[in-house]
């Protein structure tokens, strides 16, 4: 693997995982990976087939033959279904509000879990989600827990709103910590903090200082890896 690592950022919504990750593996020449992408493509097939998120049967034969694809693009990863380029649309507030839900699903998690190990097989990713550094892959060499304050986090989305979707931050707010209390709670890989992870807080950071933090944790493992 010519002295590549794999690095795996987790934690809640809003902390800064995909801004830093995407930086990082930019740094390193490494792949990023968006794992939430993924599960927001799966939401967004869902409700284009009229399929609830509490309709277990159905999601489970609906993962079976979704066709979801990542590629990097000039912007970051663009993701793909059917073919079809998606990128934008999963990041409305209908595929937001129902993401979770879609997530708890173990036959949604088997299956794209596997693709994601799949992507990570010859290291040198990036990879950011909830359960990257306790299950996906537990074995990543680097693994950074990002957190930050629920009000920091909020400001952050409202901050992103276009005009057409401007929601109050109260309610945003709100809906994060919902989101996030889900995520934590479900029975299968919850949004867990990895024994072994080392725990940031970035609450009062910017994202350049996140970036050189990780990227110092990965210069020490990837300098023990050769
Ligand atoms: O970007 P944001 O933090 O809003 O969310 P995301 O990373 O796009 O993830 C959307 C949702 O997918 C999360 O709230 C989780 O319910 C789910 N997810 C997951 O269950 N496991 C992952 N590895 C990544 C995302
Ligand atoms: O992926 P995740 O949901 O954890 O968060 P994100 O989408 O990467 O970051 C949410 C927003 O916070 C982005 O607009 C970042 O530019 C911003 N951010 C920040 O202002 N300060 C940081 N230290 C990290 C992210």
């Amino acid at each position: 693997n010519g002295g590549r690592i794999n690095v795996a950022i987790d934690g809640p919504a809003g902390a800064g995982k995909s801004t830093v990750a995407r930086r990082v593996a930019e740094q390193l020449g490494y792949i990023y990976i968006d794992t939430g992408a993924m599960y927001r493509a799966v939401a967004l097939a869902a409700n284009r087939a009229g399929v609830l998120p509490s309709d277990a049967d159905r999601l489970a034969e609906l993962v079976k033959t979704v066709d979801i694809t990542l590629e990097p693009g000039a912007d970051g990863q663009i993701v793909r279904l059917g073919g079809e380029n998606i990128t934008t649309d999963i990041r409305s507030r209908e595929v937001t509000l129902k993401v979770s839900e879609i997530a708890s699903h173990e036959a949604v998690r088997l299956r794209l879990v596997e693709m994601q190990r799949k992507l990570a097989e010859a290291k040198g990713v990036v990879m950011d989600g909830r359960d990257i550094g306790t299950h996906v892959l537990p074995g990543a060499e680097v693994k950074v827990f990002l957190v930050a304050s629920v009000q920091v986090r909020a400001l952050r989305r409202y901050q992103e709103l276009s005009e057409g979707e401007l929601v109050p931050l109260e309610q945003l707010e709100q809906e994060i910590a919902d989101r996030d209390r889900s995520d934590e709670s479900r029975e299968f890989s919850p949004l867990v903090r990895a024994k072994d992870a080392e725990v940031l807080d970035s609450t009062e950071l910017t994202i350049d200082q996140v970036v050189a933090h990780i990227l110092d944790l990965c210069r020490t493992k990837t300098a023990e890896a050769k």
